[in-house]
């Protein structure tokens, strides 16, 4: 059976939308939360999601917030029109990605801070960036109300703050932890890299 298109979304109105549709069908929705510039590991990360849940949301969003050095965000990559093939083809059900404006509308004021296992590690050298990812991610999920979310497990101590803050604020969501993909050579798979 030829497979539906991806649909593309970058309001969270639309999104919440498609999502109770799908729930009023008693579909379960997994959500991969990324920030583009795909590559394997990312790829990896929605054949998990595919695998596990019935319609599956990837996320392409540059957090702004999280990126302690203006210049490191200017020159993050983005590679859209690949990101966008490879997802379809990949058969993800949901692209969304949101405007910044549509993230953090006008006035926007509310951070989420999770202490303790933010700070040392990568959290010592990066001030406020696991409060930028911590938020963005609570808001994917409130956003997304999915039913689960993938992440890799190279990003060891972001999965421990989002696991944390997904049980603090009760959200009601599994997150899974999804092995690292390795280049040849050994190195982790990395947009940066
Ligand atoms: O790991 C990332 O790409 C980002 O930190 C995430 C989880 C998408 C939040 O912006």
């Amino acid at each position: 059976m030829p497979r539906p298109p991806m649909h593309t979304l970058d309001a969270v109105a639309a999104l919440r939308q498609t999502v109770r549709d799908w729930k009023r069908q008693g579909l379960t929705v997994g959500l991969v939360p990324t920030m583009g510039a795909l590559h394997e590991g990312h790829l990896s990360l929605a054949r998990a999601a595919l695998a596990q849940a019935d319609r599956v949301i990837v996320s392409i969003f540059v957090n702004p917030t999280q990126f302690d050095n203006p210049s490191d965000l200017a020159t993050y990559p983005r590679t859209w029109d690949d990101d966008r093939r490879l997802l379809a083809d990949a058969g993800v059900h949901v692209l969304y990605a949101p405007t910044v404006a549509e993230m953090y509308p006008a006035g926007f004021a509310t951070h989420v801070s999770v202490a303790g296992v933010s700070a040392g590690l990568c959290g010592a050298h990066r001030p406020g960036h696991f409060d930028g990812v911590a938020t963005v991610v609570c808001k994917l999920f409130l956003q997304s109300q999915a039913d689960m979310a993938f992440f890799g497990e190279k990003d060891f101590q972001q999965i421990h703050v989002v696991r944390r803050m997904a049980a603090d604020l009760d959200i009601p969501i599994r997150l899974v932890a999804c092995p690292t993909l390795r280049e040849a050579d050994g190195l982790a798979m990395s947009s940066r890299n």
